[in-house]
């Protein structure tokens, strides 16, 4: 265990006395962790409950029942921050009926500092605000905060290592995130999140492949590996690794589980990669390859590194490698000075593309990023109305998609029951969600299904029986 990681074990048994006292349940304390944003954010929060656990902590959803309330909050467009603004707000009633109740907030949001100062003005019964660096030190901040009965703001931490060795309560028991590397060096223009991430440094190969084995032998079977870009995972080791020979590695375990990873970025998809996903079983037949424009002067702007030609070569490759491929993406609608002429590029790549789906989004300014600098003329009226236009193509290409998959049959993971009518949901390696009647005991469990029906983009099958 690392210095400040056994410092912080002295700091977890120190608040731990003090949450326990103050709690209303018989000496155990609640919390409530609510995370907004990506897989980052998740697997931070998984971070963050397992050092709650480590103090005696319980769980719950509902804001009244919790002793602590933590928000892991997203940066990334202005709408994910306007909700955390909402929220917040409304935890002032709850504050009130329980004036012990601890209100931390973390993440990316908060890294910004104009955002940590509005917090620390306009909602003074906020206790803690803690950056994506300081995750590891947050026994010590919730000490210092409850001991001595201060206001906390602490951001801007970034020592560029990571710290290893902190427990995690995994919110699933058959479905896990992995994450391979923290931070992303590419600063895309319209992007915060190199600013409230940091920059770009990948785990030890080793410390992930000890991970993976772990997750496999308590049953996980689906382990999705996360980083802002994983194509340039190990690029700061200075070791003889790469992403596709950590993969490679995973999907070589013994084991029936599934490996997929996000995020894909198009400049550094290797031929070496694509041959790795297309050989191994294990890897998922899925690629998430965010493309965000069909324009290459859109894409310089955006400064992608990558054109609209060697985008699409990339994914000739992919399908000539990998036939039955489901490829997904990002696109942003209405960056900064694009025409609707642009736009159309937009819409025929995504024609000549056929994405099994696509996250949408219409360009959000950011505080500090270039593009937020840029001239807009376009209202956002108009780009919501460019955007209507691109769902209805892709709603077409989706349907397609799914109709063309009646009568096959997959492997599925089932994931939960889909209704109160005896139906399951379960997901295929192409991430396609598929509904079909069966035993909730099969929830967490590999079965073969037949695609029976497609409504929209839900696919309804029938279980086969394995002999
Ligand atoms: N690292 C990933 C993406 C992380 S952010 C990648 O490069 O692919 C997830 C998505 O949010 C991005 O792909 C982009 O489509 C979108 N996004 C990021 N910043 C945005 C902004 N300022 N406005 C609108 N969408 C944005
Ligand atoms: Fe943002 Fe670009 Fe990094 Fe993705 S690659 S996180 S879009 S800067
Ligand atoms: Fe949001 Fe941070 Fe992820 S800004 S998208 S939670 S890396």
């Amino acid at each position: 265990m690392s210095e400040i990681l056994q410092e912080q074990s002295k700091y977890i048994a120190l608040t731990s006395s003090i949450i326990s006292a103050k709690a209303r349940n018989n000496n155990t304390p609640i919390a409530m962790v609510r995370t907004y944003g990506c897989q980052q954010n998740v697997a931070d929060s998984e971070k963050i409950k397992g050092i709650l656990e480590k103090m005696g902590c319980e769980f719950t959803d509902e804001p009244d029942k919790a002793d602590i309330i933590i928000y892991n909050t997203c940066a990334v467009r202005e709408h994910a921050e306007d909700r955390v603004f909402g929220n917040v707000g409304a935890l002032k009633n709850i504050k009130r009926k329980n004036p012990n109740l601890f209100i931390a907030l973390c993440g990316c949001m908060m890294e910004q500092q104009h955002i940590a100062d509005k917090i620390y003005k306009s909602f003074p019964f906020v206790n803690l605000v803690f950056g994506t660096h300081s995750i590891h030190k947050l026994p010590y901040l919730m000490y210092l905060s409850l001991n001595f009965k201060t206001r906390i703001v602490k951001i801007g931490d970034d020592d560029k290592l990571i710290h290893e060795g902190l427990p995690i309560k995994r919110d699933g028991t058959f479905k896990g995130w992995l994450p391979i590397m923290y931070g992303c060096d590419n600063f895309c223009t319209y992007c915060i999140v190199p600013y409230v991430r940091g920059r770009e440094r990948s785990r030890e190969p080793q410390i992930i492949f000890d991970e993976a084995k772990e997750m496999i032998q308590n049953g996980y079977k689906d382990i999705t590996l996360l980083g802002q870009n994983v194509n340039s995972y190990g690029k700061n080791l200075n070791q003889d690794i790469n992403f596709a020979k950590l993969l490679d590695t995973i999907a070589n375990y013994e084991g029936d589980f599934w490996i997929r990873f996000m995020t894909s970025h198009p400049k550094d998809a290797t031929k070496e990669l694509i041959d790795t996903i297309a050989k191994n079983e294990k890897i998922c037949n899925h690629i998430h390859l965010p493309f965000q424009s069909g324009s290459n002067r859109v894409l310089k702007a955006m400064n992608r590194n990558y054109t609209r030609e060697k985008y699409l070569e990339l994914v000739n490759y992919i399908r000539e490698k990998i036939p039955d491929v489901s490829l997904t993406s990002d696109v942003i609608v209405g960056f900064p000075g694009e025409t609707y002429e642009e736009f159309e590029e937009t819409l025929s790549l995504i024609r000549e593309v056929k994405f099994t789906s696509l996250f949408t989004f219409i360009y959000s300014p950011r505080v500090g990023t270039p593009a937020a600098k840029m001239d807009d003329p376009i209202t956002y009226e108009e780009k919501a109305r460019w955007m209507g236009e691109l769902l209805k193509v892709q709603e077409e290409i989706a349907a397609d998609r799914c109709a063309s998959m009646v009568g096959k049959t997959y492997k599925v993971l089932v994931e939960s029951e889909a209704n109160t009518e005896g139906e399951l949901s379960a997901r295929n390696q192409e991430n396609i969600v598929v509904e079909f009647e069966g035993d909730k005991n099969l929830i967490g469990q590999f079965v073969n299904v037949e695609i029976t029906r497609a409504r929209n983009w839900i696919l309804k099958g029938k279980l086969l029986i394995n002999e």
